[in-house]
């Protein structure tokens, strides 16, 4: 059990300089990292920008939130999130609330297994090619390896090779050679992409085939990430409403999920609303992970609900959520990025498999907070106020006045525009 407190009473009420402080006092973060997690003034150089893509004529800022109260395997963390929408991290924070009163969050991982794949045509002999290829796994696998010497080195690398074979295709037939990769640490593309690459010509020879596409799949099956969470009716019960009733109301809006693409969609997007900011915050390739979750969402042909709620014995709702999260914490932007580098070392993390994990938690915790609320009240109640503030801003609202104008609107219950600009008007000459 760890020493540290991520539940911070009244963190939503504190300025933003003084949730700094607490974050700083939570972790001991050094000043210059409490310094990059401030954000603006140039934190990731245009310079730097420079070298990381094409064409850059400057860098982009979104908002850094703190989710508070995560308790994941016994220990206490604060989770950064980068996220231009309203509500995620509060509900997250929420949420890991709820689930702190039943002992957290759960997580396991497996080993972080990667697929490249190989796509060979014009093969003459199917049967031949397979056999060539299965009877030379060893030369394939040092060929490939010889890519990445540091992974291997590190007890990583291509470990196996499989063959699969699609009769028919829009060109006819595909024999595709899967490499199956332990990235440890990395999120692997490039090493992948490297040795796919590099084994095209043996597998040609092999196969008398011709190679195309020599890429990594990001249906990384094999590298899965697990999250269960245990609800309490106790933690649940709202004013209005029992433990009960607000179980029983989850479990209709999981059923919902569980059998109709359409809401599974919206049901995955709230979980991925949890997961996606803590990726771009830790400067991870979050489009790698959205196109895993939703292809393995799809995997049993039919689209359906990444989490699985249920109710146990003790009449505890139970939330379990298992999805690919290929992430890294060396190489690409997690080096290169100041301030996802000070997120791994707020979130104290070191392996990858750990970030999936606090990742994979954070994701049932969104999904936990649209549940309850789409199950009870709706979310528009919590999530107006939040954009009033957002709309109350755009006209051109500071400070004290932001708060006063999306009070109103949400009290008139007219959240628009040119109500926040005739507000703003009204008010700025009370105050002036
Ligand atoms: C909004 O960003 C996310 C939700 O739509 C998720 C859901 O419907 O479960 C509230």
């Amino acid at each position: 059990m760890g020493t540290k407190n991520s539940r911070i009473a009244g963190f939503y009420q504190l300025t933003p300089e003084q949730r700094l402080q607490a974050v700083q006092a939570f972790d001991g973060l050094h000043q210059a990292e409490v310094e990059v997690l401030r954000g603006g003034r140039g934190v990731l150089s245009v310079e730097r920008a420079d070298k990381m893509i094409e064409n850059v004529i400057g860098t982009f800022e979104l908002p850094l939130g703190i989710a508070t109260n995560f308790q994941i395997n016994g220990e206490d963390k604060l989770i950064p999130m980068a996220v231009e929408e309203p509500s995620i991290v509060a509900g997250a924070s929420f949420a890991a609330k709820l689930a702190r009163a039943g002992g957290g969050f759960r997580t396991s991982s497996t080993r972080s297994l990667m697929i490249g794949q190989v796509q060979l045509v014009n093969v003459p002999d199917v049967d031949a090619a397979r056999t060539a290829i299965l009877s030379h796994k060893a030369e394939i696998l040092a060929t490939a390896n010889a890519q990445s010497t540091a992974l291997v080195k590190l007890g990583g690398g291509a470990e196996d090779v499989e063959v699969h074979f699609f009769p028919s295709s829009p060109t006819g037939p595909l024999l595709i050679v899967h490499l199956v990769v332990d990235c440890l640490d990395a999120m692997g593309a490039n090493a992948i992409n490297s040795m796919a690459e590099a084994v095209a010509p043996l597998l040609e020879r092999l196969t008398r085939g011709r190679a195309y596409l020599r890429i990594l799949s990001n249906l990384s099956d094999r590298r899965l990430a697990k999250a269960v969470a245990v609800l309490t009716p106790e933690a649940l019960a709202r004013p209005d409403m029992s433990g009960e009733a607000v179980i029983e109301g989850m479990l209709h809006a999981y059923a919902f999920a569980a059998v109709d693409p359409y809401r599974a969609t919206t049901h995955n997007k709230g979980i991925l609303n949890g997961i996606d900011p803590v990726l771009i915050a830790t400067g991870q390739d979050w489009r790698a992970v959205e196109a895993g979750a939703h292809a393995y969402a799809a995997r049993s042909g039919r689209y359906t609900s990444l989490s699985r709620w249920y109710r146990d014995e003790q009449g505890n709702l139970v939330g379990e959520l298992e999805m690919p999260l290929a992430v890294g914490i060396v190489g690409g932007a997690t080096k290169v990025h100041p301030a996802a580098q000070a997120a791994l070392k707020l979130l104290g993390v070191t392996s990858a498999r750990q970030l999936a994990e606090i990742c994979v938690a954070a994701g049932l915790a969104s999904n936990i907070a649209a549940m309850r609320a789409l199950a009870t009240e709706g979310i528009q109640q919590g999530h107006m106020a939040l954009h009033a503030r957002q709309i109350a801003m755009s006209v051109g609202a500071t400070g004290q006045l932001v708060d006063l104008i999306a009070e109103q609107m949400v009290r008139e219950r007219t959240i628009k525009p040119a109500r926040a600009a005739e507000l703003l008007r009204e008010l700025t000459n009370v105050f002036v």
